[in-house]
């Protein structure tokens, strides 16, 4: 697997399944993802429910709204909030908004590490809470965010189509949108290329400087 870009394009939402067990190192390493993801103050206010288990696995598809594909999955994973605490250091914007987006990023995090392993993923918001808590005995002020399915996928779909940049990007003020994109593109790129031809030559030039002071001080051999 290649570069992040290469990763994030290429990740696709997997509708089914192959019935086959994802080794615990796998799943070990898409939840070390999602706890390493950005947090509002760094509060960190999640937790990871692991089902492996095949008949729970088989009720929480029925609690998505009957999204049965998913039980085939290896492993689901109940993303779940604690907004008291976020609501505890930044008030209601920490309880309704940054709890949410900090369970999101924890989520995107572990869906483009699962991806980075050949491991295929569906994000999963769809489903009846209450019926999600007490399938996993949630205490009544937490909440499920998501349930993350995850597993080898039997086929990839194609690439749903996503907006262009220029139709998502406004400079400046809104609906300010840039003229000729790929003049833009091409701009960047420029500018990339050019800092780190800059990057390349200042480590060039103090490789050298130690170079130059390691020769001034090994005396050679005919002149002790
Ligand atoms: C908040 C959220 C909720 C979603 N809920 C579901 C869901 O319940 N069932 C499902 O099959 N896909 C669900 N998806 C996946 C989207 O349908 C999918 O990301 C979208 O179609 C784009 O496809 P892609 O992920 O392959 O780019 C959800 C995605 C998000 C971000």
């Amino acid at each position: 697997m290649g570069d992040i870009l290469d990763i994030i394009k290429s990740r696709r939402t997997i509708k089914y399944y192959l019935p086959k067990f994802i080794s615990w190192e796998n799943v070990s390493r898409i939840l070390d993802a999602g706890r390493h993801a950005p947090s509002s103050g760094n509060i960190q206010n999640w937790k990871f429910i692991v089902v492996f288990e095949h008949d729970q696995k088989q009720a929480l598809a029925k609690a998505a709204y009957e999204q049965y594909d998913i039980a085939m999955a290896g492993v689901l994973i109940v993303v779940c909030a604690e907004p008291e605490k976020g609501e505890r250091y930044y008030g209601m914007r920490g309880e309704r908004l940054y709890t949410v987006q900090n369970c999101a990023a924890a989520i995107q995090n572990m869906l483009l590490e699962a991806h980075s392993l050949d491991l295929g993923t569906t994000w999963i918001g769809a489903f009846d809470e209450e019926e999600v808590k007490s399938l996993c005995k949630i205490p009544p002020e937490i909440r499920p965010q998501a349930i993350i399915a995850v597993g080898y996928p039997k086929d990839v779909p194609p690439k749903p189509p996503k907006y262009p940049l220029e139709t998502v990007v406004y400079f400046h003020r809104w609906r300010n949108k840039m003229r000729d994109p790929a003049k833009y593109m091409a701009d960047i790129s420029t500018i990339l290329a050019r800092k780190a031809g800059n990057v390349k030559q200042s480590l060039q030039g103090a490789a050298q400087s130690v170079v130059d002071k390691v020769k001034e001080k090994v005396v050679p051999e005919d002149k002790k």
